[in-house]
């Protein structure tokens, strides 16, 4: 028997009864030809020995055991450090369907193309099953997928990331639904030839999404959203569509909860473009003043919505874990987070200190004397360079965050009241205002904009359109996404209330206006408020806004009237040309645009003139 025949009739270390997913993993098999095939359980020893042999092989560094006990730090390769938007395609019959706003690949010729990469990607290696639910077990929100990998440490990361292992397989039964997902770094290994600490594919990458038959397979990247394909891939650009067709919504948003002094509790949902500190709203901890406030995390990136039975939208978070960028996270900015990354985390590409802790830009006011940067070079504060990668990201379990809600795995999901859009804008967008309705909102949300992150490749700083901060996530046409967004408001009887809110409004000399991070919580009380019927606002052009005094303002002090109606301003010019540029997006999409977003603008630009 030669050896690629034994590797393909070994059987599962656990029953496995889906016929379908046995012959998959055995079709992929025979065209990556790994050495070995491993159907990961799940189990904390399987992450220790995962981890260990890694160690072995230098993909991964232990931490030092007391001060960050069960820990490891990655070192990516240099050209891999991000996602890579310019490689991530669509892959369906007709171009229209992924959009301009997706690279789109003809299924056929993309299925030709991977085929080719894909045949013998994994000699040399081994083939890691791994079976993972995005959404509590069994949930009715949630959906199941197994990714085929070839690295352990996307197969670890997973483990912490989503509800993984045999569990899985076990609600999978016999014939249960799931979306395959095949990753390989493209990087076979030669008999004898020594691998590398973090093997890719030293050019060519491929982010493929068939939403038509609900398949993702990527190609030549292992870092974060390209490789733990349970992210972006399919919690996002794979489930858009089947949201679209199935009547729900999946979203680029935190979930939170709020919780008054009186104990009224209120989930919220809110849409930010990459690195506007989602992680740190999810956990924001309300200031000293405003006694007896809570905030409790659901999820800080991803939220899958569907419609419930009482006629109101139902969220949950997909995810079991954060994966989140580490520069700027400090005990001042997010308190919570800093605690959550205690033990038991995966670091990728920040610096190491002499005492084999982390560190990054943002953690400490000073940095240490002393580090080794994320390529492994000596470090001291006087380089000419970041010793953490802008996009260095840690991977942690949810269920140490101390801000964790005790409903986050509740299979139901979260009831939602209000869903919050927020870009990145220096001008025209105030701190915070509620649309008037529901389809106003959708148009605030769709003609959002943001700044380019270092998430993505690409230079920082660029404004960009985001519509509902999905233009690198929305896996088909905007303008549909849009049409279903509208959709979405009328389907159910309770839909919840649309905010738009701005933390990064600038004054005349460029600085921030508002303070941002825990303060925040007194826009959301607001919020809330709102939601509840009591809190006064007043009627704007763009929908109700507070007065200064409808906010709460007790322990915040330097804070005065002035910089909030500065905050709060609407300048007519401003926004008139404002709606002359959401005609550039609009001119984009125009074929599948909806007509009412079209009127909508008619309205607003209206509005300004009079
Ligand atoms: C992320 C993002 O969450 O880029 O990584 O949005
Ligand atoms: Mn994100």
């Amino acid at each position: 028997m030669t050896q690629q025949t034994s590797v393909l009739s070994k059987a599962p270390q656990y029953p496995v009864k889906h016929k379908k997913l046995l012959a998959w993993v055995k079709e992929i098999a025979e065209l990556c030809q790994p050495d070995d095939i491993y159907w990961c359980d799940g189990s904390e020893e399987e992450y220790d020995r995962l981890c260990a042999e890694m160690v072995e092989s230098g993909t991964l560094i232990p931490l030092n055991e007391e001060k960050r006990p069960r820990s490891f730090l990655a070192r990516s390769n240099p050209a891999d450090v991000a996602r890579v938007e310019e490689r991530t395609f669509i892959c369906c019959e007709n171009k229209d369907d992924a959009g301009p706003n997706n690279n789109w690949m003809q299924t056929a010729k993309a299925k030709s193309v991977l085929k080719d990469l894909f045949k013998k990607s994994m000699k040399g290696r081994t083939m890691y099953v791994v079976p993972f639910s995005m959404g509590p077990l069994g949930s009715h929100i949630a959906h199941i997928g197994v990714e085929l990998t070839d690295s352990p440490y996307v197969a670890a990361n997973m483990k912490i990331m989503t509800r993984m292992g045999q569990k899985v397989v076990d609600i999978l039964g016999e014939d249960g639904e799931f979306v395959p997902c095949l990753h390989s770094v493209g990087h076979p290994l030669s008999p004898g030839e020594k691998d590398d600490p973090w093997p890719c594919h030293p050019f060519e990458k491929y982010i493929c999404h068939f939403p038509e038959t609900r398949e993702i397979w990527s190609y030549g990247s292992g870092y974060g959203g390209n490789a733990l394909l349970g992210k972006k891939c399919f919690a996002l650009r794979i489930a858009s569509n089947m949201a679209k067709e199935e009547g729900w919504l999946a979203e680029h948003m935190l979930i939170l909860g709020l919780e008054s002094p009186e104990g009224e509790k209120t989930y919220v949902a809110a849409a930010f473009p990459s690195a506007c500190g989602k992680t740190n709203l999810a956990m924001i901890i309300p200031p000293e003043s405003m006694k007896g406030w809570k905030v409790t995390t659901i999820g800080d990136d991803i939220a899958w919505i569907k419609p419930g039975k009482d006629g109101r939208l139902y969220a949950i978070n997909p995810e079991a874990g954060y994966f989140g960028v580490a520069p700027g996270t400090s005990e001042k900015t997010n308190l919570n987070a800093m605690r959550t990354l205690e033990k038991n985390c995966i670091f990728t590409n920040v610096a190491l200190t002499p005492d084999g802790d982390v560190w990054w830009e943002g953690m400490t006011d000073e940095p240490p004397a002393e580090l080794t940067d994320w390529r492994g070079r000596k470090w001291t504060p006087d380089a000419d360079r970041r010793a953490s990668h802008a996009n260095a990201r840690f991977t942690v379990s949810a269920s140490q965050c101390p801000s964790l809600d005790p409903a986050w795995d509740d299979p139901e999901g979260v009831p939602i009241s209000a869903f919050i859009f927020g870009g990145r804008r220096a001008s025209a967008i105030p701190l915070v205002f509620e649309s008037f309705n529901w389809n106003f909102g959708v148009y605030m949300a769709a003609t959002m904009g943001s700044e380019t992150t270092a998430a993505a490749a690409g230079d920082v700083g660029d404004v960009r359109r985001d519509p509902m901060a999905m233009k690198p996530f929305c896996g088909y046409h905007m303008g549909d996404y849009f049409n279903h967004w509208l959709q979405m408001g009328h389907i159910v009887e309770n839909a919840p209330q649309i905010f738009c809110v701005n933390w990064f409004r600038t004054d005349k000399d460029g600085k921030f206006i508002w303070p941002g991070f825990s303060e925040n919580m007194r826009v959301l009380k607001w919020i809330f408020d709102r939601v509840h019927g009591r809190a006064t606002a007043k009627q704007t052009n763009l929908g109700w806004m507070p007065n200064y005094e409808d906010i709460d303002w007790t322990g915040l002090d330097g804070f005065s009237e002035k910089q909030f109606n500065e905050l709060m301003e609407i300048d007519a010019e401003i926004w008139k040309h404002e709606l002359e540029t959401h005609e550039e997006l609009f001119e984009e999409l125009k074929k599948r645009l909806p007509r009412e977003m079209v009127l909508k603008r008619e309205l607003l630009t209206l509005s300004f003139m009079r």
